[in-house]
């Protein structure tokens, strides 16, 4: 069982309380010139993973005093029961174990008395022979050709994970084309469809519950398609697989469960891409690459298990959230990638923490009266730089941002990498320092402008700086420091999510929108006049009803 204890009634809430007014005062320009230990003291490297939040408005005392509340919240006796098995997403009465998908060693991982690790291992194998033979060609569609194309199915975490590694490992993808369709708009899928051939084309329908809406709207369509295009229903076989914990929905549906690839329930569907639900990533990069990617998201596992609070990644990450979440008053997170080829990182993260962290009542069933999760977003940068980063520069908000960066690329061309770091490093040295009114002056005096110029401009050329950042600086995005980071960031949901005293391993939020497009449904089928609904919902669609016919 996870503690339930409300972090504001903690000493040392406290403290930080007391000692926030103390840091909201001091610039981060002096903390740096104050000690010239900053940067060796406020920062940690973990493989091939340098994490610097020296660039944060924290002193010693904050790191001591944000550790001494993950301590008196319980952090360790929660993170001991994750890797326990205990049923910690206690609302649906389940264990937490995406770290059983990843789990290399030899320990056992015991749920309702049984070690899950030889299903996970078999899983595992069978993933592999499958991917190894519609890699190599000897998996044939149903007219003999070798399989060209993987369409992957899924909506929500059967799609941001699986889309977000394959894009942002695509330097090591092979000869096969991945698409992923994922909206219920039609547009999706028919767009798709028209890039393939049936009869080089291998649906994964990728899906934990095989029943979500949208996914089996999209199944279906992709079925009749490949029956209208001469697929026959014996190609079906050939043509279709199932990721999924739901056999019996999957064999409704028409896939032979040979053909299933299965998982857990306590795989929850936002840490699911190490599960079956990773087969496209597998097909997509290979095999072995996929195992490398496990890896490296295990032996992150072990650092957060292992290491001391304050030499703790995922641990560090958080408490620093949490620092601007609940004192500072921050609202959003901005996590922004120096890699083109993470560019759906953010977008990934978005769910993972939002669906975790999104929550108003606590583990005791009580309204929180403090801020939970923030609102996560973000783009790669450069493109950012010239969108949004002005408002982090000079707007009113404060936007905690992590900068994420490889030393190498998988591009070597020319200058572009060494032009793509130099803006890494300048932004966050940028928003450290940013510039007094006395270097815009000069600056401007330089620049041959009048007194009376001078005085018109420098007010809006002047930037106040002390706006937070994290440096994640990586040797190379290879799978094995994907997986590190991907892991990294997951612990750190956790993390928070055990400090705001929420469950972060449900989401019944989503399911109201759900239940009421299923009633919304058969009304939009019918031609009557509708009035069950509110005025605005009622005129809404009324008029879409007499719009949708040309
Ligand atoms: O959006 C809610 C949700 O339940 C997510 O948590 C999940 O990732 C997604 O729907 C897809 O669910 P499924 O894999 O069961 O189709």
């Amino acid at each position: 069982m996870l503690p339930k204890i409300n972090f504001t009634e903690t000493q040392a809430y406290q403290y930080l309380t007391d000692h926030f007014i103390e840091v909201s005062n001091q610039h981060l320009r002096s903390l740096f010139a104050e000690d010239s230990e900053r940067f060796n003291k406020f920062s940690l490297q973990f493989n091939d993973i340098l994490l610097d939040y020296s660039k944060n408005r924290i002193s010693d005392k904050t790191m001591a005093l944000l550790t001494q509340l993950a301590k008196e919240c319980n952090l360790k006796e929660a993170i001991d029961a994750m890797f326990a098995a205990e049923p910690i997403n206690e609302t649906e009465g389940r264990a937490v174990l995406h770290i059983a998908l990843r789990n290399q060693g030899n320990e056992r991982i015991v749920v309702d008395g049984v070690d899950v690790m030889p299903d996970v291992k078999a899983v595992l194998d069978k993933m592999e022979m499958f991917c190894n033979s519609v890699i190599s060609g000897e998996w044939k569609g149903y007219s003999g050709k070798a399989i060209t194309d993987i369409v992957n199915i899924g909506i929500g975490g059967s799609d941001l994970g699986p889309v977000m590694v394959y894009e942002s490992l695509k330097a090591y993808r092979n000869h096969l084309s991945l698409h992923f369709v994922s909206n219920v708009d039609g547009t999706h899928i028919a767009e798709t469809l028209k890039k393939v051939n049936p009869e080089t084309t291998l649906f994964l329908i990728a899906s934990k519950t095989f029943t979500t809406q949208e996914t089996m709207a999209n199944a279906h369509s992709a079925r009749a398609w490949f029956l209208n295009n001469g697929g026959a229903q014996e190609g079906v076989a050939k043509h279709f697989a199932a990721l999924s914990t739901n056999a019996k929905a999957v064999s409704e549906f028409g896939i032979d469960t040979k053909n299933m690839f299965g998982f857990w329930d306590w795989v929850g569907g936002r840490y699911s891409l190490w599960s079956a639900i990773g087969t496209s990533i597998a097909l997509g990069i290979g095999f072995d690459n996929f195992k490398a990617l496990l890896k490296g998201a295990h032996e992150m596992d072990k650092h957060f298990r292992k290491a001391e609070f304050e030499q703790n990644m995922p641990v560090i990450l958080a408490l620093l959230g949490i620092w601007y979440n609940n004192f500072f008053e921050a609202e959003s997170h901005a996590i922004l990638p120096y890699d083109q080829y993470m560019h759906r990182f953010a977008a990934y993260f978005q769910q993972g923490d939002m669906e975790s962290n999104g929550k108003n009542v606590d583990r005791n069933g009580e309204a929180v009266n403090y801020q939970t999760g923030p609102v996560i977003w973000g783009e790669p940068g450069t493109n950012g730089q010239h969108a949004f980063y002005q408002l982090i520069h000079q707007g009113t908000k404060l936007i905690p941002c992590d900068f994420i960066a490889p030393a190498q690329s998988h591009n070597k061309i020319g200058s572009h990498h060494t032009l793509l770091l130099s803006n890494f490093f300048a932004q966050t040295e940028a928003l450290m320092n940013g510039k007094t009114y006395e270097e815009v002056v000069a600056e401007l005096k330089t620049s041959g402008k009048s007194e009376a110029e001078i005085e018109k401009l420098a007010p809006f050329k002047v930037f106040e700086g002390n706006r937070p950042t994290n440096s994640i600086l990586v040797k190379k995005i290879t799978p094995e420091t994907l997986g590190a980071l991907i892991a990294m960031y997951e612990h750190k949901i956790f993390v928070q999510g055990i400090i705001w005293n929420i469950f972060s391993f449900d989401q019944w939020g989503v399911e109201l929108g759900k239940q009421l497009a299923n009633k919304i449904l058969p009304e939009l089928e019918s031609d009557t006049k509708i009035d069950s609904h509110d005025a605005s919902t009622n005129g809404l669609i009324n008029q879409y009803k007499s719009w949708r016919r040309d």
